[in-house]
């Protein structure tokens, strides 16, 4: 240990202030008990207030007792004492510092060495400059030269209060110091676990090689604590939770997590390393502010002394972000601190990815491993992990790798990382301190945010002291069951490749699902494998390619309609082409799935089947151990691709519950479980009613226009109507865009429209359960009739079906 025999003095400016007895002192004492003084120690106080040495030693002994807590045996405090002494003056005053250097001088000489100086700022950052400036009038920035007798700084965040604050700082500091003097405090990195993980990492080959976004699925990083702001107000209102903690500890908390292996042990690739992470932390704009963070303030904060009325000042905040370091890419990384939360606990958790292939999952929950760095209440590291229960059955259950660092019985607040700093400074390690580039990356990173927090981009909420908020974005956290099953379900088998069917293929296969495909035309198939598709040309093909418990989705045409003649059954799926084979024959024909399937399995409806169809389906497949969900899909084929579609499920709930992910990967709307089987599809039955309803007012609306004496222009209409009135509506729009197309007197389109059986389905439905339904009704007339009768409106049905369903026009 290099320090023991380097004579040393501390200078502690601001002694006798509430840094230097919250921090400095306790930790001297925890070093000084520790043995870790050098052996020439001299700590020098510096301070405005007047004391004599025997004040000064009052002081300090009271400090310890309120702080330190253990009791301090006197032969003990006198000799940590001994090393102490005491300098009053003010920082503007170049003659008190002249008398500083003269006493330092006069510790040197009765060493007979040039002593190692060490600077520390107890002070607020407005004070800097004119200290930095009277030590230099003196020369004590200055090294003596050689090995020996070195002069640092230590100096504390904040390091300024945005970049360009930042900036100045640097310019200040740099126009006194060389970098090699400065040593730019983060307690953090002196956190035992926080200094582990560097070992736990690098040091084992277990983990390092998986630790990136295909191993790791999310990151979590925490810093909550029980204690309020308390007597800190002032200080504290102007810069707020997410300067105080976030801006440093929790970034800096990520930097060490994900840093690459550096070059060497020298403090500078180690530093580099963690600055070179953090500037890939994703830019921010207004929008990924808006929706990416969250800030509030906990009720009665606004009555602490020192804070403003009113102030907007947070003390809590919760932000999502992601690094674009190309082994973090893609992993959300989600991180918050608070003041008065419900507990006390500081710590990063990284979930993992689910195996690819698990089969165990079945047997029971199955929540992915966790590795969880506690820094509180207690420093440990646990894994957690499944295993089979021992005994006869094939059960899984949670267990822990627990790797318990220590306990604090009672936790000191910095005194330990602090009596480490001291030791770090001394000896020059200069890796566990902010390098400038660090610093810059951190403003980068913040600054944005704070900005549009300013400008209110996030409204500021209130939280009960004692509570913890769970704010929205951090709800994966909540559900991280159904993250799971996401990233567990990554599979789907496709049956009916139309439009629907093969863009549902298409941008599934495009998130990286495995997607099996198969429709009832070969060729078809054959196209979508070029997307990625594993194609499968029959049945039992197809089966045999998906791995269970299979899931799959049916977009194929519903059994005809009681009595519709001119049905497709399912026309959105596959429309403009011949019609497959329908559900019925597809589950339980010859070579149906019902025959080949295993219970567990799943099979998904996509498709407009009646719902009285569905309900008997979904008994029948009960009756064999396989799930059976009916789901309406609308949005029309370019909806679909867009991945903007409404999603209505009917069926087991629990089953919905646990495929859920796929709706998610294929929409980014919120799907809904409608009820039990049949009421996904008898939602979508009554949407297609109301459809019927709505474009035919539509319709009969324009065919109105186009005879008025006024020559309207029917597309500059549509185009009025969709400005925000109370008609404005994708139907509308695509109104306009089709006499866009098509040209306002609609030549090409038919006066005859076609239908899918909903709208018969919905006045059948609506008779049976005695409800009138006059519009849907005779506007589902108005389309048989128009076999008979083609008219204008007849044709601006026929241009809306094609524009938004891809349908003949
Ligand atoms: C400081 C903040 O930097 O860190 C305090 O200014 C906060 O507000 C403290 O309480 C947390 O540090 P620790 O070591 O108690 O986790």
């Amino acid at each position: 240990m290099i320090i023991k025999n380097s004579p040393t003095i501390l200078t502690i400016f601001g002694a006798t202030g509430d840094l230097a007895a919250k921090k400095i002192i306790p930790s001297l004492w925890h070093l000084f008990r520790q043995g870790r003084f050098p052996d020439r120690f001299s700590v020098m106080g510096f301070s405005r207030r007047n004391l004599s040495r025997e004040e000064f030693k009052k002081f300090i002994r009271k400090t310890l007792i309120k702080r330190g807590g253990a009791a301090i045996k006197e032969r003990d405090f006198s000799r940590f004492f001994e090393t102490f002494s005491y300098h009053a003056g003010t920082f503007e005053d170049k003659k008190s510092f002249r008398i500083l250097f003269e006493k330092i001088a006069g510790a040197e000489s009765s060493w007979g060495v040039c002593a190692n100086k060490l600077f520390y700022l107890a002070v607020p950052p407005s004070s800097y400059e004119i200290i930095f400036k009277n030590l230099a009038s003196v020369k004590l920035n200055l090294p003596c030269g050689g090995n020996l007798g070195w002069s640092r700084l230590l100096i504390e965040k904040p390091f300024g209060k945005d970049s360009e604050s930042a900036r100045k700082l640097q310019s200040l500091l740099s126009s006194y110091f060389k970098e090699e003097q400065i040593y730019r405090i983060d307690h953090y990195l002196f956190k035992e676990i926080l200094q582990g993980i560097e070992n736990f990492r690098f040091s084992n080959n277990l983990f390092e090689n998986a630790w990136d976004n295909t191993m790791i699925e999310r990151i979590d990083i925490r810093l909550y604590e029980s204690i309020g702001v308390e007597e800190r107000g002032s200080f504290y209102d102007a810069v707020g939770a997410l300067r105080d903690v976030g801006q440093n500890h929790l970034l800096i908390m990520l930097a060490v997590l994900a840093m690459e292996y550096p070059k060497n042990k020298e403090a500078d690739s180690i530093r580099q390393n963690r600055a070179k992470i953090l500037e890939t932390l994703a830019p921010w704009t207004t929008e990924t502010v808006r929706n990416n963070t969250y800030r509030a303030q906990y009720r009665g904060y606004e009555n602490i002394k020192g804070v403003r009325p009113a102030s907007n000042t947070d003390t809590y905040f919760a932000l999502k972000t992601e690094l674009r370091y190309p082994r973090w890419k893609g992993i959300p990384i989600f991180m918050e601190a608070g003041k008065r939360m419900a507990e006390a606990r500081k710590e990063i958790v990284l979930t993992l990815k689910h195996p690819a292939i698990c089969h165990l999952c079945e047997v029971g929950p199955h929540e992915p491993n966790k590795i969880v760095f506690r820094l509180e209440p207690n420093d440990e590291i646990i894994i957690y992990f499944w295993m089979k229960k021992p005994g006869f059955e094939q059960t899984l259950e949670r267990r822990a790798f627990s790797f318990f660092l220590y306990e604090k019985k009672e936790k000191a607040q910095y005194v330990e990382e602090y009596a480490k700093i001291f030791n770090a400074a001394m000896e020059g390690n200069r890796a566990f301190f902010i390098a400038p580039g660090e610093v810059a990356a951190l403003w980068k990173f913040i600054d944005p945010i704070e900005s549009a927090w300013d400008k209110n981009t996030v409204s500021l909420a209130k939280y009960k002291p004692g509570t913890t908020p769970r704010p929205a974005i951090l709800q994966n956290t909540q559900s991280v069951r159904d993250k799971n099953a996401e990233t567990r379900m990554s599979e789907i088998g496709i049956i009916g490749l139309g439009k629907m069917g093969a863009n549902l293929a298409i941008r599934l296969s495009a998130k990286g699902w495995r997607v099996v495909g198969m429709d009832h035309f070969p060729d078809t198939t054959k196209k979508l494998e070029k997307n990625g598709i594993i194609g499968a040309y029959s049945i039992p093909e197809f089966v045999k390619k998906l791995s269970t418990p299979r899931v799959i989705w049916l977009m194929v045409p519903a059994s005809a309609p009681p009595s519709s003649k001119t049905s497709d059954g399912q026309s959105k799926a596959t429309a403009g082409r011949p019609a497959g084979k329908p559900v019925d024959e597809i589950i339980f024909g010859k070579e149906g799935l019902a025959r080949i399937l295993k219970k567990g399995d799943i099979i998904i409806d996509g498709g407009n089947s009646f719902y009285k169809d569905s309900v008997r389906r979904g008994i029948k497949l009960g009756a064999k151990g396989i799930h059976f969900l009916d789901v309406g899909v609308s949005g029309g084929p370019t909806s679909i691709q867009l991945g903007k579609f409404a999603i209505m499920a009917g069926g087991n709930k629990k089953i919905y519950e646990k495929i859920k992910p796929i709706f998610d990967a294929m929409s980014d709307t919120t799907s809904g479980y409608m009820g039990k089987i049949g009421a996904g599809h008898f939602t979508k039955m009554i949407h297609n009613g109301i459809e019927y309803g709505m474009m035919q007012a539509l319709a009969e609306g324009f065919s109105v226009l186009k005879k008025a004496p006024f020559e309207f222009h029917l597309k500059d209409v549509a185009s009025v109507y969709n400005q925000n009135s109370i008609i404005t509506s994708r139907l509308t729009g695509w109104l306009e865009e089709g006499f866009k197309k098509y040209g306002e007197d609609l030549k090409k389109a038919s006066g005859v429209v076609a239908q899918t059986g909903e709208g018969e389905w919905t006045v059948k439905t609506a008779k049976e359960l005695g409800v009138p339904a006059p519009i849907i009704k005779r506007s589902y007339l108005f389309r048989v009739r128009s076999k008979k009768s083609p008219s204008f409106t007849g044709k601006i049905l026929s241009t809306l079906r094609a524009v938004f369903g891809g349908h003949k026009i």
